[in-house]
């Protein structure tokens, strides 16, 4: 097995090849997935924009999905969501079909669709996503959405977190160089405040939002890994 890490979606532009791809967003995108699919969400549909977004919730029928995401962090205008995790509770999406459009995460899961399966992680659901790669026994992308376009500690911490579980479950896979500095990078769990300091942390800090870096540090909150399934997440 080989893992190999990409700070951006960029750095495998039409290039992510026959492997599993983990998309990483810990701040916020694939922390809101994971916790909204364990909620009982249906299914999730990742849009590239906005647009897109309301054109598939008019196509599916306003009354019958959640529209959620944000824009430099905060809530887009209209939708029902924006993007903290602990928005997601069973209450609000037990049975409803997300419609998700992120800054950067939903184009990163646009970008890993191209994978032999594409895997949604985050520091909530590390070790399972661990349990999967190594189960799945393929080559595999650990692709991080990064930040506009640039590397993101938080995404670069997780990766290191996946894979260092993927070693604790015996395997001894190699990689590429931004493997080695994620492993080194994470020899212990981020803890929120490690995040707060990132850019995104930051700017979420700035917003009011710090409870969602809290959030978003729970290594392995959840057992479960949701995957892309034709054009939906789901469990
Ligand atoms: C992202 O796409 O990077 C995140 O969704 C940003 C955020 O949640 O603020």
């Amino acid at each position: 097995m080989r893992i190999d890490v990409a700070f951006t979606p960029a750095e495998v532009k039409g290039a992510v090849g026959r492997r599993a791809v983990v998309v990483i967003d810990v701040l916020r995108a694939t922390s809101s997935m994971v916790e909204a699919l364990v909620n009982g969400a249906r299914s999730i549909l990742p849009a590239a924009g906005v647009d897109e977004a309301v054109r598939k919730a008019d196509e599916l029928g306003r009354d019958s999905v959640l529209l959620c995401g944000e824009r430099d962090a905060e809530p887009i205008r209209g939708f029902h969501l924006g993007n903290s995790p602990a928005a997601f509770t069973s209450a609000v999406v037990a049975d409803r079909t997300l419609i998700m459009t992120t800054t950067n995460g939903t184009n990163a899961v646009l970008a890993g669709s191209a994978g032999s399966a594409c895997l949604i992680g985050s520091l909530l659901n590390a070790r399972a996503v661990a349990q999967r790669i190594t189960e799945l026994d393929d080559d595999v992308l650990l692709l991080c959405a990064g930040r506009e376009g640039r590397f993101a500690l938080e995404d670069a911490l997780c990766a290191g977190r996946i894979a260092r579980y993927v070693r604790e479950f015996g395997s001894t896979a190699t990689g590429n160089d931004a493997l080695t500095a994620t492993l080194r990078l994470s020899r212990t769990a981020p803890t929120g405040q490690t995040l707060a300091r990132t850019a995104a942390g930051r700017r979420l800090d700035e917003i009011g939002r710090r409870d969602d870096i809290a959030y978003c540090a729970q290594e392995n909150r959840h057992d479960a890994v949701p995957f892309l399934d034709e054009h939906r997440i789901r469990l």
